[in-house]
């Protein structure tokens, strides 16, 4: 294919040289003289692994090459990958500025062009700034319409600097986020070849997931980093810790308490980290991330009692009450805490929970539920039928077979779903449908 890279910085500048070293006729754009010397004399601008070498067999063979002039490039290409620089400015917000400059630009030299051509994305950039900002310039600049004129794309890039040769031809993933399938198979044919699982999902999905991926990747560092500083100051061996912590491929380093769904609770997650955090701040360690999981939990637990306000009626009834499926443990169940506050603020409430009823709670959960939800006897319902009765808000926190298969739909009564249920990709298209975080 032939491809015009602009922004020749670390991203575009390994772009460019590998996708040119597969057998495209790749040609660089950047607005920095220097940098695009640089390129036609075989250099590379930017200091990695193997990108020296690579660039200059490239530009030997006349697959890379380099230009101030947005226009040359555009005529000279089919595909256009977009690698300016999106920094963070004062206030913490994303910089747009190049991406817009550079959107105009390549729509006014298509304006001229005409034929298909597909302007792809692969600056890291916040969900909705392509459809909602950068597709009205490229529509106005070009004088046409975006998956008519010209096709859209966002490949966000997942390769570490220090080894992002190497990572481009061994990707974790390849991330294609398609206005259309047109541009989306104009995106695949570029990696065409290369290992690795390609996702192909809507523009803002590819957009979120750089941001999930770099997200998480501070948070374990800062994880692991509080965790070695604590367990130093404990005189424990953090490396230890950390490989037998590693080796759980169950419940750690899986998909396991991944998915956002609601808030956790139970007798061990919220104590447990109570007394670590204290541990850390009698030894003096500050443990920003750690001792700011539970009023994460919180806040989260207040987005299920914001859903309810916000749907006006006063009637709910709650499936679900213990922590977990399958257990009628209550202490500290998330679930008790939301009942709790909805009575408070006079909800006219019902609940059922298979698991839970006041004959079988016996030592610590009667305990537990005489002072944390005094009134419960009377909110206990013994049937599903009796709740939905009552209902013109289910408030859904089971995974329970018996409530999924009685769940109403289409709009009659709310349904606030606390547990992504089975069916929610559906549900989520009908009216009266509201899912805690997704
Ligand atoms: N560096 C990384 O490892 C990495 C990894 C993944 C994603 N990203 C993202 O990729 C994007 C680029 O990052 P980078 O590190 O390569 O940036 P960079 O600052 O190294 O390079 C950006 C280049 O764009 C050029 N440029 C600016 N405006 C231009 C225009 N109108 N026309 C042509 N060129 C123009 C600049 O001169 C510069 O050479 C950013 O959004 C970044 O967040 C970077």
């Amino acid at each position: 294919m032939r491809i015009s890279v602009f922004g020749l910085g670390y991203v575009g500048c390994v772009s460019a040289a590998c996708l040119a070293s597969m057998g495209h006729e790749v040609i660089g754009v950047d607005v920095n003289q220097v940098k695009v010397d640089l390129v036609n004399d075989g250099k590379a601008p930017v200091v990695e692994e193997r990108i020296g070498e690579l660039t200059a067999d490239v530009v030997r063979t006349g697959a890379l090459r380099a230009t101030t002039d947005v226009r040359e490039a555009i005529m000279d290409s089919e595909v256009s990958l977009v690698c300016v620089g999106t920094p963070s400015e004062p206030n913490g917000s994303l910089c747009t500025t190049y991406l817009e400059r550079v959107t105009e630009e390549i729509g006014a030299a298509l304006a001229e062009r005409g034929g298909r051509h597909t302007v792809v994305f692969r600056s890291t950039m916040l969900p909705g700034t392509c459809l909602n900002l950068l597709v009205p310039i490229l529509e106005k600049s070009l004088g046409g319409t975006v998956g008519v004129d010209v096709g859209v794309a966002v490949n966000p890039e997942f390769l570490r600097e220090g080894t992002s040769v190497r990572d481009f031809f061994d990707p974790p993933k390849t991330v294609i986020g398609e206005l259309d399938q047109a541009s989306g198979d104009a995106v695949a044919a570029l990696y065409e070849g290369l290992p690795g699982e390609v996702f192909r999902v809507p523009v803002p999905t590819a957009e979120a997931i750089k941001y999930a991926d770099n997200a998480f990747h501070g948070l374990k560092i800062g994880f692991a980093n509080e965790l070695g500083a604590v367990c130093q100051a404990l005189g424990v061996d953090s490396h230890q810790v950390m490989d037998v912590f590693l080796a759980d491929r169950k419940l750690n380093i899986s998909p396991a308490y991944l998915r956002p769904g609601f808030a956790f609770g139970g007798s061990c997650l919220p104590k447990d980290l109570r007394s670590l955090v204290h541990a850390a701040q009698r030894a003096d360690v500050s443990v920003p991330i750690l001792s700011h999981v539970l009023p994460s939990n919180a806040d989260h637990l207040q987005r299920a009692v914001e859903l309810v306000e916000r749907t006006g009626k006063r009637r709910v009834g709650m499936f679900g009450l213990s922590f977990k499926p399958g257990t009628d443990d209550l202490r500290e169940s998330p679930l008790v805490e939301l009942a709790e506050r909805l009575f408070g603020k006079g909800y006219d409430l019902k609940i059922h929970d298979a698991n839970v009823s006041l004959s079988r709670l016996i030592g610590a959960n009667r305990e537990y539920i005489e002072t944390r939800l005094p009134h419960l006897a009377q909110l206990l319902a013994d049937s599903v039928d009796e709740v939905l009765q009552h209902a013109e808000v289910c408030l859904v926190g089971t995974k329970d077979p018996a409530v999924l298969s009685a769940l109403p739909h289409g709009g009659g009564q709310v349904i606030v779903d606390l547990i992504r249920l089975p069916d929610a990709e559906t549900r989520r298209t009908e009216p009266g449908y509201m899912g805690l975080a997704w």
